[in-house]
């Protein structure tokens, strides 16, 4: 993995547990450090948000440049410039909100409430998320180099797998999202 990949991922970490800082605790049974889970996942939706936005120029476009952010009147308003491609910070802001949600579960010694099953469920598809995403990865470079070798047959079927593979990705996505609500109710209950 790239180092600025890396540093970002432990620079987000570290943020997490000094944000969430709490000593566990929760009865017996109940997960603990839901905190921790509400900033992992809040680093997720930034990941995937930064990345959307960036993508489409909706609001915010990212270059490659020494740190700033310069806002004007006009569309898209905002631009980042920045030593990493907006991939990097979905990558890094994504894998390290997993890791910080993944702590909250494995507290959990009690699957079998509402809460619990949604927990388990959110459990596996988040790492299913993140194994889908370097696969994704790895078809968009493996694309990238049919596409300048000009293999065009090559170039099609990795086209094609790329739009399936971006379904299973956002749909997962999708799934993430209602079984964060069903677990975010049942533990309000
Ligand atoms: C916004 C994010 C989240 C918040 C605020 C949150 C909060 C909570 C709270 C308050 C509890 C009950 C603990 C208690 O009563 O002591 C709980 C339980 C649990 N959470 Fe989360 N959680 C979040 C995300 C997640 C995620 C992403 C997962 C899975 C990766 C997860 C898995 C679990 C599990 C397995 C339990 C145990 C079920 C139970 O206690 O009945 N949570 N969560
Ligand atoms: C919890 C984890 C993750 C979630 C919720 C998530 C969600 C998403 C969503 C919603 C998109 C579509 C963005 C758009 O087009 O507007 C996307 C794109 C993408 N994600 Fe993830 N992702 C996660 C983890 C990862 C990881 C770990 C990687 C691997 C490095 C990854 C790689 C990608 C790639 C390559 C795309 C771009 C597809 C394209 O524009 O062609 N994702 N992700």
């Amino acid at each position: 993995m790239k180092k600025p990949a890396l540093a970002l991922m432990f620079l987000l970490l570290m943020a997490g547990t000094v944000a969430a800082d709490e000593n566990g605790g929760g009865s017996e049974g109940e997960a603990s450090f839901g905190g921790l889970a509400a900033f992992g996942v809040g680093l997720v939706f930034t990941g995937v948000a930064y990345y959307s936005l960036t993508k489409r120029r909706l609001i915010i476009e990212h270059r490659k440049g020494s740190p700033q952010i310069v806002v004007r009147p006009e569309r898209p308003y905002i631009t980042v410039f920045g030593p990493v491609y907006p991939m990097t910070v979905h990558h890094a802001f994504t894998v390290t909100g997993t890791l910080l949600a993944l702590i909250h579960f494995a507290t959990c010694r009690d699957y079998s409430t509402l809460a619990g099953k949604a927990g388990l469920g959110m459990a596996i598809v988040l790492i299913l998320m993140n194994i889908s995403g370097f696969y994704g990865r790895y078809i968009h470079v493996k694309l990238e180099m049919a596409a300048r070798k000009k293999q065009s047959g090559k170039l099609k079927r990795l086209a094609v797998l790329l739009r399936r593979w971006k379904l299973f990705h956002v749909a997962l996505a999708g799934l993430f999202l209602i079984l964060l609500g069903i677990h975010i109710a049942a533990v309000g209950d």
